[in-house]
């Protein structure tokens, strides 16, 4: 059984998480940290910050706020444990305290927890290299209306593995309001919407003089990141201090 703190318990994806490990014969809550600590539906303690949670546990799985991730990034390494962090819209900083973490932990760090957005973005990095030479790429995502970050950290992951498979040197374009020029073909185009409850929808598209290719991701339950933490976490709890994302998860699938 592996033993899970969940920071970030009290919200939306912590309660997904919670809600598949109960119950289940392979992971178990055993504490949360968050700066809620009032919550009647958990069996577990919730402790308002790392330094007061003295739980024993096997892995962390953070779903919090980027203001929340070096604390509990440092709590990590004091406890020599792998963190699954989860968080979007990290500071460069923050990403840096992570990769330092690394030499001595295992990280896993990824802005989209879903299986089936990895294996999209495997599939961008394919479809730019065929067919960036003669199209425009364009993303557009949505997403409910109390995410904070725009555009999704998703997006950026996509438009990423875009520029890693282009010629040119990419440049991102999020606003096209404030500039009135025509498009250049090194652009990627970046578009958010916000509304209701979307969890979460990608679509990239290709698009030449004659033809559009769009490859598309739709999440139609936030239990489809709370499964691939728990993948990750299973993924994590034995391997080697390094940092690791979906991509080591389902690079097997790739392989053949
Ligand atoms: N990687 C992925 O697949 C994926 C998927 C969904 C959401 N996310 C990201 O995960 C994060 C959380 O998403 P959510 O939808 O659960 O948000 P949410 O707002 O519903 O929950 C965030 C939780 O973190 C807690 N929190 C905030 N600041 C804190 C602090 N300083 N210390 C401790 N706890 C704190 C809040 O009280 C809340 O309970 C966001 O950054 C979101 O973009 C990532």
């Amino acid at each position: 059984m592996l033993k899970i703190i969940m920071h970030g318990c009290c919200g939306a994806m912590g309660h997904a998480i919670c809600k598949l490990c109960k119950d289940n014969d392979e992971f178990t809550v055993v504490a949360g940290v968050d700066k809620i600590t009032e919550c009647d539906e958990y069996d577990f303690p919730i402790f308002g910050s790392p330094a007061e949670c003295d739980v024993d546990f096997d892995v962390i799985i953070d779903f919090s706020n980027k203001s929340a991730v070096d604390a509990i990034t440092d709590y990590a390494v004091a406890k020599g444990k792998p963190i699954v962090c989860c968080t979007t819209a990290l500071t460069e900083e923050t990403v840096s305290h992570l990769k330092e973490a690394s030499k001595v932990i295992p990280v896993f760090k990824s802005a989209n927890m879903s299986v089936g957005i990895n294996v999209m973005v495997e599939l961008v990095k394919t479809a730019t290299k065929a067919l960036y030479k003669d199209c425009d790429i364009e993303i557009v995502e949505a997403h409910h209306h109390r995410k904070l970050d725009a555009p999704s950290g998703t997006a950026l992951m996509i438009a990423d593995a875009a520029k890693s498979a282009m010629t040119d040197e990419a440049e991102y374009v999020y606003d096209r309001h404030s500039v009135n020029e025509a498009r250049k073909h090194n652009q990627i185009g970046i578009s958010s919407i916000r509304g209701g409850n979307i969890v979460g929808e990608h679509e990239i598209m290709f698009i030449s003089d004659e033809e559009t290719v769009s490859i598309s991701h739709s999440a139609k339950t936030r239990d489809v990141f709370a499964k691939g933490s728990l993948i990750a976490a299973a993924f994590v709890k034995n391997a080697a201090p390094g940092m690791y994302d979906m991509s080591d998860v389902i690079s097997k699938a790739f392989e053949s």
